[in-house]
């Protein structure tokens, strides 16, 4: 399709050089305009045809211009972690913006996150400032949907990607309590795919989604170990040694992990089943990892079939 056969404009707030926004330009681009609001330069972008509003969303005063011919807003824009007073300001940010699109009639899809346990909920800014952006987008009279993906995997993820990376660099990998907690990773790519469904006709409703299957977490970390060649060697750490040990990265300024992070990976909360509403085939996790290996070692990997499902 040519740009002048996209008959639909979408205003992309945070851009298409996230996880989620690299795949969510993609799978707009063949039907929709893009106009895309973040701060750093995104090459895909260009070789799109997107129109880059350069701009961090906090400072955006008058949203008006921005959704003029706008037929949806798309919001994948947020912090991994930082004080109050910044989380304020993208929250103001984004208020407005979803004042703006209440005055021009422009339906709102917001991305979220899934449930996390009470103690994350009402005691990190990340997740306070989050509930209070969704309540606003529930309460704003839109169409809109909420959607609510477990964590996602997809090439440049900082979650699994970084872990074989990890394991493939040192003797050791950290292991919080037992692993037995579970995960169902869910591919950006068919997140996005439902987000573009959603947007062409939102259902006012909040959606959670997880991936095709549930995993629990040592077997996946075992996994990347087989991948790179190497038998498992864990730095065994309790639950709350391995929260004390995220809490001294973080304090140390490193952006690997965060607490909360391992909080709610402990939590078992993240095994989400896939979203009803999902169209298509899903990608399982398996081959992605596979290929993410071989990016990785620069050489084939051994096909090692499906990880066990746990339910
Ligand atoms: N990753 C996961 O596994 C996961 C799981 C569940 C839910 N989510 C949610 O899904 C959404 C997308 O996640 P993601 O992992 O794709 O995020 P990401 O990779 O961190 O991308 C976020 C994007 O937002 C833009 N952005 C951030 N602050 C901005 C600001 N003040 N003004 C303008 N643009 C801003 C950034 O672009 P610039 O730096 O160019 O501005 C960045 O490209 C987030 O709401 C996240 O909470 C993620």
């Amino acid at each position: 399709m040519t740009g002048s056969e996209r008959s639909r404009t979408v205003l992309l707030v945070g851009g298409g050089g996230g996880l989620l926004g690299r795949a969510l330009l993609e799978e707009f681009s063949p039907t929709w305009t893009i106009r895309s609001v973040h701060r750093s330069p995104v090459a895909r972008e260009s070789t799109l045809g997107v129109r880059w509003i350069a701009a961090d969303l906090a400072g955006i005063r008058d949203w008006g211009p921005h959704l003029d011919g706008v037929d949806a807003v798309v919001n994948v824009a947020w912090y991994r972690w930082g004080s109050d007073p910044r989380f304020r300001l993208l929250f103001e940010g984004l208020h407005r913006l979803l004042e703006a699109s209440r005055a021009a009639r422009v339906p709102f899809v917001q991305v979220s996150v899934p449930p996390a346990p009470a103690q994350l909920e009402t005691g990190i800014p990340y997740l306070t400032y989050k509930r209070r952006f969704d309540g606003a987008v529930r309460a704003s009279g839109l169409p809109y949907a909420i959607v609510r993906p477990t964590l996602m995997f997809g090439p440049g993820d900082v979650l699994l990607g970084v872990m074989l990376r990890t394991i493939q660099r040192y003797p050791f990998f950290p292991m919080f309590g037992d692993g037995e907690y579970r995960i169902s990773p869910v591919a950006a790519s068919d997140v996005a795919r439902l987000v573009v469904d959603l947007a062409a006709a939102p259902p006012s409703a909040t959606l959670d989604v997880g991936g095709l299957a549930s995993y629990r977490y040592r077997d996946v970390t075992d996994r990347l170990f087989e991948l790179v060649g190497k038998r498992p060697r864990y730095w065994h750490l309790s639950p709350s040694g391995g929260v004390r040990l995220a809490r001294l990265l973080q304090s140390l300024g490193s952006t690997r992990l965060y607490a909360y992070e391992v909080e709610w990976l402990l939590s078992d909360t993240l095994a989400l089943p896939p979203s009803d509403r999902m169209r298509g085939p899903m990608r399982p996790v398996e081959p992605y990892l596979r290929e993410e290996a071989e990016r990785l070692l620069g050489r084939p990997v051994p096909e090692l079939g499906p990880l066990a499902v746990r339910a």
